[in-house]
C-alpha cells in the first residue's frame, strides 16, 4: 500500500443476492419451489480509488448507487466480491442509526461499549466520558436507555464518541442530517477542525452546499461505476445537470407512453387583472412567464381571440424557483414572453388576453386570462 493513502480501492466490485422467493408459507414453497430465483444485483463495478492521508472527500450520487455500501465496505463490515479495500489508520465510521448501539442500555453505557470497540481502554473511556457526553448535550438522557431516543439523539450520541476515539480515517454516512441546525453546524465546526489537524474523511451526503464547503474532493457514484472525481464544484455541477438530464428521460417515456401528463405554469406579470390602461401611454408591454415540462405542447397567446406574436427572454428569478421541479426541462433564456401593443390600434374599451399550454391531444395544461380595459385619452 502506497504510505501516502488512507484507503486504497483496487478493482473491487461488490453484488447482492437477491431472492425472488415470494412464497410465505411451506405449502407454497413446496408447490413452486421452481419458481424460487435469486438474482444478482451488482452495486459496484470494478472501482478504483485512493484516499490520501488528510483528504477530505464527499461520497455523492442518487438514492441507491451504492454509497452506503462502499462506506460498509471501508468499515469492513462487509466484503468485497472481487477486488480488495485496504486501510491504513485507526478507523472510526458513522454508518446508519443505532448501528453499534445496545438497544436496552442507557447512553453512558453504550459509549462504554462503543469506544471499547474502537480499542479504547476503561481507563482512556473515563477520562474523555466527560467530554464526549458534554459535546452531546445530552445531559441527563445521557442515563435513559438508547432505545428511548429520537434520531437525533442518536445521531448526538455516535456523532460524540466517533470523534472522541482519536481515529485517523472519519467514515460518515448521510446521518448528520437527522441534527437540528444547532448541532449539525456544531458537527461540521468540529469536521473542520478534525480536517485541519490531517485526519481523513469520507463523508456521504446530499446536502451538496457542505460538500462545496468542507470537501477538498468529490467522488460521484454512478449505475456502479465512478463517474467523476475531482473539484467538488466541477463534480456537483456534473452530477446536477445529469439528474435533470435523468429526470427528463423519465418524463418523456412517461409523456410518451400516455401514463402522464405534462406540466405548465403560466403567469401574467402585466398587465394585471382589470388594469384600466390610458389611451395616452400609447405603446404598452404585455408579459409574463411560462414554463412545461412538455417539450410537444403549444404555447398560444390570443389578444381578443386572435393569436399574437411574442418574443421569448431570460427570467432568472422565475428558473431559481422552478428549477427543480422541472429540471431538465427549461432554459432560463426561454421562461419569459413578451410583445408591444400599440392602444390606438387595440381601441377604447375592454380586452382580453389568453395565455395556455396545450399538449397534442388537447388538454390544457395551465391557461391564464385578464381582462383589461382601454380608457379615452386624458385631456
Ligand atoms: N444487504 C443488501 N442486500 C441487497 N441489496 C442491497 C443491500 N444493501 C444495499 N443493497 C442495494 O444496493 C444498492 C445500493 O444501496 P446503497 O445503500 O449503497 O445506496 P446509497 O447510495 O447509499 O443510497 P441512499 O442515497 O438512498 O442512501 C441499492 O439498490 C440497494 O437496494
Ligand atoms: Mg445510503
Amino acid at each position: 500500500m502506497d504510505s501516502r493513502n488512507a484507503i486504497e480501492v483496487r478493482n473491487m466490485s461488490k453484488y447482492f443476492k437477491i431472492d425472488y422467493d415470494k412464497s410465505n408459507t411451506l405449502k407454497d414453497k413446496l408447490l413452486y419451489w421452481k419458481r424460487h430465483k435469486v438474482e444478482r444485483h451488482q452495486v459496484l463495478n470494478d472501482i478504483n480509488l485512493n484516499i490520501r492521508k488528510g483528504e477530505t472527500v464527499a461520497l455523492i450520487g442518487t438514492n441507491g448507487s451504492g454509497k452506503s455500501t462502499l462506506l460498509k465496505l471501508m468499515t469492513k463490515i462487509i466484503f468485497p466480491n472481487s477486488g480488495e479495500i485496504k486501510t491504513d489508520g485507526k478507523l472510526t465510521s458513522l454508518l446508519e442509526l443505532g448501528a453499534g448501539f445496545h438497544q436496552d442500555f442507557t447512553g453512558r453505557e453504550n459509549i462504554y461499549f462503543n469506544a471499547s470497540i474502537f480499542g479504547l481502554t476503561r481507563k482512556d473511556i473515563e477520562e474523555r466520558i466527560d467530554e464526549i457526553i458534554e459535546f452531546s448535550e445530552l445531559g441527563e438522557f445521557i442515563d435513559n436507555p438508547v432505545r428511548t431516543y429520537s434520531s437525533g439523539m442518536y445521531m448526538r450520541l455516535a456523532f460524540s464518541v466517533a470523534i472522541n476515539v482519536d481515529a485517523d480515517i472519519l467514515l460518515i454516512d448521510e446521518i448528520l442530517a437527522v441534527g437540528d441546525q444547532h448541532f449539525q453546524e456544531k458537527c461540521y465546526r468540529k469536521l473542520e477542525e478534525l480536517k485541519r489537524k490531517g485526519k481523513t474523511i469520507v463523508i456521504v451526503t446530499h446536502t451538496l452546499d457542505v460538500v462545496k464547503k468542507l470537501c477538498h474532493r468529490a467522488i460521484w457514484l454512478y449505475k456502479g461505476e465512478v463517474r467523476l472525481d475531482g473539484d467538488p464544484v466541477y463534480v456537483i455541477d456534473e452530477y446536477l445537470e445529469q439528474v435533470a438530464k435523468d429526470h427528463k428521460e423519465e418524463r418523456m417515456k412517461a409523456l410518451e407512453s400516455g401514463d402522464g401528463k405534462g406540466r405548465a405554469a403560466i403567469t401574467i406579470d402585466h398587465p394585471r387583472d382589470f388594469s384600466k390602461l390610458e389611451l395616452s401611454d400609447n405603446k404598452i408591454k404585455f408579459d409574463g412567464w411560462a414554463l412545461t415540462d412538455d417539450e410537444a405542447a403549444d404555447f398560444i397567446i390570443t389578444l381578443d381571440n386572435e393569436a399574437v406574436e411574442y418574443e421569448l427572454c431570460k427570467r432568472t428569478d422565475v428558473y431559481e424557483v422552478y428549477k427543480e421541479i422541472y429540471a431538465g426541462f427549461i432554459d432560463e433564456n426561454k421562461i419569459g414572453w413578451i410583445f408591444y401593443r400599440n392602444l390606438n390600434d387595440l381601441g377604447v374599451g375592454e380586452h382580453k388576453l389568453k395565455v395556455q399550454y396545450m399538449d397534442k391531444k388537447g388538454n390544457i395544461l395551465d391557461e391564464k386570462e385578464c381582462q383589461f380595459k382601454v380608457l379615452n385619452e386624458v385631456a
